[in-house]
């Protein structure tokens, strides 16, 4: 099905079963500890052997030689896979530095062996005895130092441009009454998710079969083949449970290849889990930035220039964090520049981490935004609602080239495309008036409540709704069951029960005549889990399916398709009705189809939008921040389920504030590598970090993104969410802090002095 108009009515819209908070369909297998997470499959296959990664312990330079004796005569070894003995691999078309290393090293911690041996326990044991002789090279690590050298890349990770202009922001900037001209700063950031990432790989032949954590099992599966130098048919991967990925578990990474390469050596199947400790240098992390924000507005607090630079580093090819492409959408202003530079950094692969751009751009645009509202003497909503545009203000400076080969004359597309839908205002209005903002005193440092200095904040959000293809298989069968497959994942997300949802509205079934199977390379191709938009994506792909199974009851019904009523478990046309375990017959029905997109992205621009608003307490002696209250308002579509949507809001809005306060990948500058590389010394917030949180939904449907009318969540609600952090800690104490993490060590100096 090809979506190429906005949406009119179709059953969707009557809400029997999308749009309700229904609980998990998965909850029970999760809370019992029975849902099969990868290096839970003890069953698929037997002999399993046990993998251990033994990564390089410089961070750039050369392997001169690897002395595996010892460690191949210890106990229970089977074999050891290094570069030297693996055989040919190509690089994946997504990772940046090679999953398996040597002789060259591109990064501390990139896996240069897998010991594979009867227990976990042998194969750890046995890396111990690898001697690795290495020439260590000069590297670049400080992105600080890099700063200055670092050119413009050609595009961001998010495969935009890298840069824009309009208008003339130096002349703009230079001649306005008000400016703002600051620097911020973001850390080196790692996703945490909490189930490390892991494989059982098994080899039947010439065909590999690999259980894994992977968000993506369409992209694993044309990775792991092209690594390999195998044909996609010989490649399944089978990903139906997966503890969070956050980004990391997007791409192909060491475990799934190290595990395939292992049991080829060893000639039995092999699991691999990459500890704790390996994760944070052995796979991927947000990078840190640089970003200087400048902002010049006339005296009554309208923006004429805005211009914002970014630096962040990565592994030579890779591509900057696109932290200052989300300034283009969101608010107004004639002249306008944006650059996201790249530093070459011989750092483990910077690669997307929850909202990429979006989360550190919003981190520090909307302190800038904050900054400026006080120079004007303006409230800060004030200030960004008199900003607000309906239409996009800023466009790439170099836009995407037209096809030469093209004879079909092309419209020129609109450089100011109209939003689909869009309610930032709204969502300040209504959050105002929830949160108590007309309680907030504008003069920093104001109140207290005994040892706390307290203070309120708030921060835009938006995050843009990506359209991909997506498909999905349908079956109906005797007993009148609709079973849906897709190899769409599931990250914690709630992908089960909104496709549930969906299957049960198109057919008109109770939820608990919907079975779901999802994660498999033998399902069709879906969109995958990542960038937000896997629920409407996916639950379109589904539509278009159960659209086409419709068609087939109703056939063979003998009813009109578009006339045919599916409501009860039957099918009606007039006076006749027909059960579909009826319609189904012995043989049963089933239908595919997959959902694509026609221009609705290039006309209009799609995006979600949001206000955080939060309340911290900070201690006037200590200068510990906690966080009191949270509120979110979110405008994103169609809500398909209210109870998973704000799960996965107030989980972003808890990362956020992780960035805001306590995340940090700490560098070592001379050595090259994340030095907290484990759950004790990075920390994440917990429960009790969180006392109170809320979500609002605004009522809206987009019908220019699906028949689903939706957009996505989980994205949203980590982006701005440092930034109103960091605001509401500066009307706390009237300390500014411009460097993320804002750990007390930088308030303390600001803070009255105790008595
Ligand atoms: Mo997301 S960072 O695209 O999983």
């Amino acid at each position: 099905m090809k979506f190429d108009t906005p949406a009119t009515t179709n059953p969707i819209d009557q809400l029997k079963v999308v749009g309700q908070p229904v609980d998990r369909i998965d909850g029970p297998l999760k809370t019992t500890g029975t849902a099969p997470y990868a290096y839970d499959r003890h069953d698929v296959v037997a002999n399993q052997a046990y993998g251990y990664v033994l990564g390089s312990a410089i961070p750039k330079g050369r392997i001169i030689s690897m002395d595996l004796a010892a460690a191949e005569a210890a106990p229970g070894v089977i074999a050891i896979v290094t570069a030297g003995n693996a055989g040919k691999l190509a690089k994946g078309s997504r990772n940046t530095a090679l999953l398996l290393g040597g002789p060259e090293i591109q990064h501390y911690h990139q896996a240069v062996a897998l010991i594979v041996a009867g227990t976990f326990e042998q194969a750890r044991a046995a890396a111990h005895l690898v001697r690795v002789n290495t020439a260590r090279a000069q590297g670049a690590y400080d992105l600080a130092a890099q700063k200055d050298s670092a050119p413009v890349a050609k595009s961001t990770s998010g495969g935009g441009s890298a840069e824009s202009a309009v208008g003339n922001f130096a002349g703009a900037f230079a001649s306005a009454p008000v400016q703002l001209d600051a620097t911020y700063s973001t850390a080196n950031e790692s996703h945490s998710m909490m189930e490390p990432h892991a494989t059982v790989a098994a080899w039947d032949g010439d065909q590999l079969t690999v259980w894994t954590s992977t968000q993506m099992v369409g992209s694993t599966v044309d990775d792991l083949a092209r690594t390999l130098g195998i044909a996609k048919e010989k490649v399944r991967v089978v990903s139906p449970y997966i503890g969070g990925g956050f980004g990391a578990k997007l791409f192909l990474r060491s475990d799934a290849l190290l595990a395939a390469l292992g049991a080829r050596a060893a000639g039995r199947p092999v699991k691999v889990s990459l500890t704790r400790a390996l994760i944070p240098n052995n796979t991927v992390h947000r990078s840190a930035t640089i970003q200087r924000l400048r902002i010049g507005a006339t005296r009554d607090g309208n923006i004429t220039a805005i211009g914002h630079e970014n630096w962040s580093g990565d592994q030579p090819g890779g591509k900057p964090e696109a932290a200052a492409v989300p300034v283009r959408s969101l608010y107004a202003g004639p002249h306008r520049m944006t650059a996201n530079r790249l530093a070459v950094l011989d750092l483990p692969e910077a690669n997307a981490m929850r909202a990429p751009g979006e989360a550190p751009g919003m981190a520090t645009l909307e302190i800038a935004m904050d900054e400026m509202a006080e120079k004007l003497g303006m409230d800060p909503i004030e200030f960004r609602i008199k900003n607000d545009t309906q239409v996009v203000p800023d466009h790439p400076a170099k836009p995407v080239s037209q096809d030469p080969q093209s004879r079909v004359p092309q419209e020129k597309p609109n450089p100011h495309p109209p939003f689909s839908k869009r309610q930032l205002v709204e969502c300040y209005r209504v959050g105002a008036t929830r949160f108590g903002w007309n309680k907030r005193n504008p003069r920093p440092g104001q109140v207290r409540e005994g040892r706390w200095l307290v203070g309120i904040g708030v921060a835009s959000a938006l995050r843009n709704n990506l359209l991909t293809k997506s498909a999905a298989r349908v079956r109906l069968d005797r007993r009148g069951i609709v079973t849906v497959e897709t190899d769409m994942t599931d990250i914690g997300t709630g992908s089960y029960t909104i496709i549930a949802q969906t299957a049960a509205e198109m057919m008109g079934v109770a939820l608990d005549k919907v079975v779901v199977r999802l994660g498999d390379s033998s399902f069709p191709v879906s969109c995958g889990s990542g960038g937000q938009w896997g629920g409407n994506n996916s639950t379109a792909g589904v539509y278009a399916a159960c659209t086409r199974l419709r068609e087939a009851v109703a056939q063979k019904a003998g009813f009109n398709p578009n006339e045919a009523v599916f409501a009860g478990g039957q099918v009606r046309f007039g006076s006749r009705s027909v059960s579909l375990a009826e319609a189904a017959g012995d043989r049963g029905l089933v239908a595919e189809d997959f959902i694509e997109y026609g221009d609705l992205d290039k006309r209009f621009q799609q995006a979600t939008f949001g206000a955080h608003f939060v309340e911290v307490g900070v201690d006037a002696a200590t200068g510990e921040t906690r966080v009191r209250r949270m509120l979110a308002v979110c405008a994103a579509g169609r809500i398909l389920n209210p109870k998973t949507a704000r799960s996965q809001v107030i989980g972003a809005m808890t990362m956020g504030v992780g960035a805001a306060l306590m995340e940090h990948l700490a560098v070592d500058k001379r050595l090259g590598y994340f030095v907290n590389h484990d759950l004790a010394s990075y920390e994440v917030p917990v429960h009790a970090d969180i006392p109170h949180q809320d979500v609002i939904f605004l009522d809206e449907t987009d019908p220019i993104s699906s028949p689903m009318k939706a957009k996505g969540i989980a994205e949203l609600g980590i982006c701005g969410v440092a930034a109103a952090v960091a605001n509401a800690i500066y009307n706390a104490t009237g300390v500014r802090v411009r460097d993320y993490p804002i750990t007390l060590d930088k308030l303390l100096a600001g803070l009255p002095v105790a008595m």
